[in-house]
């Protein structure tokens, strides 16, 4: 079966602001195999929240616009064509999302059992008794302890990755086809953080799930995506397989954000590059590359037409000036980081 999961075409979204319009998502494509994990990767703003919520159609409309260019095609179905009903199974049961705000999007009046007894029984047909039975099972296998104690707890009473966790438990409920997640781990420290990513793994794994990890941190998803998407001012600049990114990363802007990570090779009197600059206003995005205010390759061209797609491997590509114009060899400027194998 060849047709993809999930096919994102030309995504535009903007917000009708009392200062004017702002482009949050520019154009936005990509595609997601069953099981599969892709990383959108950027710093704040660039709009992958705004991204994310689309494909669960979550933006308020207005001041939200998805312009009509825009395709979301779940299992080749316009997302957006859903009626009520559909819309209703697509949310819960076909995709899901977890957000950085675990207290935020949970229920402070409702204990954790009831909660994901409820996600439960909304979408399937279980008896009360066999449904809480199912979240007990859910609980241990999201890793909290004492999931019979936990069961009668509110939120609050929980650590910050503990109502992680149960946000997780109460995603994987109705075993989604697709996951969204954004900035799952960003509110946790370094440790939990770490956890959650493998618990997340797990998960994955075991259910094949198809998975969208949001995360303004390259570092995290290193040895969890497959695929990753760098985000720039509301347009995908460069994607390619993991693999490729890190080890032969082609946009500046990539190249930036990788100098930010922290690496275990990294001498210790070698201060982390911090990013300097700010993205582009979306009110009023550049006529050329967005990035041009803050490449330090920036050529003429760059300052006045959007720069093209150019092509690398298969799966890799970037929209670069510095490629299109007589670069044959295609090689980036930077100094590539160290292929160790
Ligand atoms: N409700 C809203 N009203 C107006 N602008 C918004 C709204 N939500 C998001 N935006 C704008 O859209 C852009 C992208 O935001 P967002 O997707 O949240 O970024 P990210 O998640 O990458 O940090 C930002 O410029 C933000 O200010
Ligand atoms: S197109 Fe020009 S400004 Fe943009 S990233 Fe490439 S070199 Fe830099
Ligand atoms: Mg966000």
């Amino acid at each position: 079966m060849s047709e993809k999961l999930l096919r994102v075409e030309n995504l535009r979204v903007s917000y009708h602001t009392y200062a004017g319009e702002v482009q949050a998502v520019r154009g936005v494509s990509f595609e997601l195999d069953q099981g599969e994990t892709l990383a959108l990767v950027g710093e704040s703003g660039c709009g992958k929240s705004v991204t994310a919520r689309s494909l669960m159609r979550l933006n308020k409309v207005p001041p939200a616009e998805i312009k009509p260019e825009s395709n979301v095609l779940f299992q080749g179905q316009n997302i957006y064509q859903f009626d009520a009903a559909r819309l209703g199974r697509y949310r819960g049961q076909d995709a899901a999302m977890i957000f950085q705000d675990a207290m935020a999007a949970l229920n402070p009046t409702m204990t954790i059992g009831r909660q994901v007894v409820e996600t439960l029984l909304h979408h399937q047909a279980l008896s009360k008794k066999a449904a809480r039975e199912q979240v007990r099972i859910l609980l241990r296998q999201v890793g909290i302890s004492e999931p019979d104690r936990r069961f009668g707890q509110y939120p609050h009473e929980l650590s910050g990755g503990m109502r992680q966790r149960v946000m997780i438990a109460m995603a994987f409920a109705n075993q989604p086809r697709l996951l969204i997640a954004d900035e799952p781990t960003t509110a946790l420290d370094v440790t939990i953080q770490a956890q959650i990513i493998d618990l997340m793994k797990e998960l994955q794994q075991a259910h094949q799930t198809a998975v969208i990890m949001i995360t303004h941190d390259l570092g995290v998803v290193a040895n969890l995506a497959q695929k990753i998407a760098v985000m720039y001012a509301g347009t995908i600049v460069e994607r390619g397989s993991s693999r490729e990114i890190f080890y032969r990363p082609r946009h500046p802007y990539t190249n930036m954000l990788l100098e930010a990570v922290p690496r275990l090779d990294q001498p210790e009197d070698k201060e982390l590059a911090s990013i300097a600059g700010t993205p582009p206003d979306l009110l009023n995005p550049p006529p050329g590359c967005p990035f041009c205010s803050r490449c330090r390759y920036c050529m003429d061209i760059c300052l006045k037409e959007r720069p093209p797609v150019y092509q690398f491997e298969p799966d890799h590509q970037a929209d670069c000036w510095l490629y299109a114009l007589d670069k044959p060899a295609a090689d980036a400027p930077f100094t590539r980081r160290n292929d160790h194998e």
